[in-house]
């Protein structure tokens, strides 16, 4: 039995399958009084879409190679270096951050999920964001296959499969 008094995160997870998908949600997700964190920005191209949508971008990448380069070939915004894995330096940015988007090489693989999950879980429970946009096909794929049962809605079991 499921202790109902037990914390539960709010944040809402956009699975996307590649980088068109993964831009494709700045109009849908990004809105003018965001505060958005993008964790591995790498020279910083998605950080520009994202940038006219919202109140604030900070760009991120685990690579201070990709920062020196994002940070010259746009100066307008701001980017920083951090390993994802480091919540506590995302906490350190002193940020009210409202949605992340995240994009970072190894996290599509199947053999990766529970990664990809446990990273997501990380900063719904540290930063609280309204939504997470991550760039993961097997997040996708096993999200797409989830059916949250409900008593009395009769979801055909079959439905979708081949
Ligand atoms: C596919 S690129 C990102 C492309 C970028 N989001 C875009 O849309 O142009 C993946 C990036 O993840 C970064 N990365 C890998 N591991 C990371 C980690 N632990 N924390 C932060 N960034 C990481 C890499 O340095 C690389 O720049």
């Amino acid at each position: 039995m499921p202790n109902d008094r037990q914390y539960k995160i709010t944040t809402r997870f956009i699975g996307t399958r590649n980088v068109h998908e993964y831009r494709q949600t700045i109009p849908t997700w990004v809105e003018a009084d965001d505060v958005v964190l993008e964790i591995g920005c790498e020279w910083g191209t998605t950080t520009t879409l994202i940038a006219p949508h919202c109140r604030e971008v900070l760009g991120t990448d685990i690579s201070a190679d990709c920062i020196e380069r994002a940070r010259r070939e746009h100066p307008e915004l701001e980017f920083d270096v951090l390993d994802a894995f480091d919540a506590r330096a995302a906490l350190d940015f002193g940020r009210d951050f409202t949605k992340l988007h995240i994009d970072m090489s190894g996290l599509s693989g199947y053999r990766s999920l529970l990664d990809c999950i446990s990273l997501l879980t990380m900063y719904a429970t540290v930063l609280r964001p309204e939504a997470i946009v991550v760039k993961s096909a097997s997040l996708k794929h096993f999200a797409s296959l989830c059916i949250p049962w409900r008593e009395g809605h009769a979801d055909d079991p079959r439905r979708g499969r081949r």
